[in-house]
């Protein structure tokens, strides 16, 4: 495709948001049969029964009781300081690791995600993921020249593949000397899946002993998007203290979201955070990450910052969060497990389940399947490897009615 007027590196075929436009189907069919009579499971945020965003009472009393001029000012290009010291605590809780913790702020996770892949993969680098994987990822390591490849996220038993993440792993880094892996955990998205605290000691061992050649460059980013609805209590963060003490040539980077953790999707929230044994590495890592925050958004959102920062900084606030968290918390694993209960049930097969806002169906025609079920008021997101149903989005009742109405339509498609 030959550029108009754009520069060579800058033309993208135009393609529609597979998403917004099955989300876009679910509201028209909404408007026509009424919200009882539709399953609208497309969209990736919190939502009450009735289909309404879920906005934390906690967040938008402290953002909107704090003077305008604060909100209104400019934020530090790294930060506001005590932001970045209420991530760590909101981030790490009890199991921050020891070693060298840097924090720079991004607008969203997908600032995270930005600063590692630009800051620490070259031009024409792959960048590891595996096969279900979230799509932007894609996009961002294109828009900057690098390429992903993946490995099977689950083995033929439906395990996390560790193996098949090592040897992978192994023969490009062989190659390439340098590599950056994106683990997306606890509550990865499409699936679900939570990488267990055995499975990160087989992959760290691992690590470990490719890090014997010092010539290698161990880059893990850890997108933790989710994280603030995995699990029960803060057990999936228990993984954190891992990384204490690693080889100084392995670094760690965590994408932070305050997203989905405290419903400020669209306030554009987040960190990139640094964890390395070495101090040295932990101020380049801070320098280069502030510069990349300077070139592509200058500074982030002053108000949003303040606001978790204030949460952290008051112990009733805090308390009335996260009591607040916990109960959408719960919400979501009522749903989520009326949907496991069911798809078992009625025989639907489902990649393993852990954590978080979606379920994935494994599926071979995802596109058929998803157009199938639109004409029972049905909406679910087709992806590359199956359907991605968003339990966050729906209400429990529903989520114990889906599974089999997938079940019927994929059943009539074989
Ligand atoms: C896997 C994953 N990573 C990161 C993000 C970051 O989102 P945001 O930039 O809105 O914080 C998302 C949001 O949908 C996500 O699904």
């Amino acid at each position: 495709m030959k550029p108009l007027m754009v520069a060579n590196h800058a033309k993208w075929p135009a393609k529609d948001d597979p998403i917004f436009a099955i989300a876009g189907k679910a509201q028209e069919a909404t408007r026509k049969y009424g919200s009882e009579n539709v399953i609208n499971s497309t969209l990736g945020a919190l939502m009450n029964d009735e289909g309404k965003l879920i906005a934390f009472k906690s967040v938008f009393d402290t953002l909107k009781n704090m003077p305008n001029e604060e909100i209104a000012a400019y934020a530090a290009i790294a930060g506001m300081p005590q932001y970045l010291d209420a991530v760590v605590e909101a981030f790490f809780t009890e199991h921050k690791p020891d070693a060298h913790i840097r924090v720079v702020a991004t607008p969203g996770g997908t600032g995270s995600i930005k600063e590692a892949v630009w800051n620490y993969t070259n031009e024409g680098d792959e960048i590891l993921t595996s096969d279900w994987f979230w799509s932007p990822y894609q996009t961002i390591a294109e828009e900057g020249g690098r390429n992903i490849v993946t490995y099977k996220l689950f083995d033929d038993e439906g395990n996390y593949n560790t193996e098949g993440f090592k040897s992978r792993f192994k023969e490009i880094i062989d190659r390439q000397k340098r590599l950056m892996a994106i683990i997306n955990t606890p509550a990865h998205n499409p699936t679900g899946y939570s990488v267990s605290d055995e499975e990160w000691d087989d992959i760290l061992d691992f690590l470990k002993e490719e890090a014997k050649d010092l010539e290698k460059k161990i880059i893990i980013f850890v997108d933790s998007a989710y994280i603030d609805f995995a699990g029960v209590g803060d057990e999936r963060r228990a993984f954190f203290e891992k990384f204490s003490n690693l080889p100084d040539n392995i670094l760690v980077i965590a994408g932070f979201s305050a997203s989905k953790g405290f419903t400020m999707y669209g306030l554009r929230n987040g960190a990139v955070v640094g964890i390395s044994s070495n101090e040295e590495i932990a101020n380049e890592f801070y320098a280069s990450c502030v510069h990349t925050g300077r070139a592509n958004w200058s500074n982030g959102n002053r108000g949003a910052m303040l606001t978790v920062a204030e949460i952290f900084n008051n112990e009733e606030l805090k308390k009335s969060y996260l009591e607040e968290k916990n109960h959408y918390k719960t919400m979501l694993r009522k749903r989520a497990d009326a949907f496991v209960e069911n798809a078992e049930k009625c025989g639907l097969e489902l990649v393993p389940y852990r954590d978080g806002f979606f379920i994935s169906i494994p599926c071979d025609k995802p596109y058929e399947a998803s157009e199938a079920l639109t004409k029972k008021n049905v909406f679910v997101v087709p992806l590359g490897k199956g359907l991605r149903f968003a339990v966050c989005a729906v209400a429990e009742d529903k989520c114990r009615k889906a599974p089999a109405l997938i079940k019927e339509v994929m059943d009539g498609l074989k």
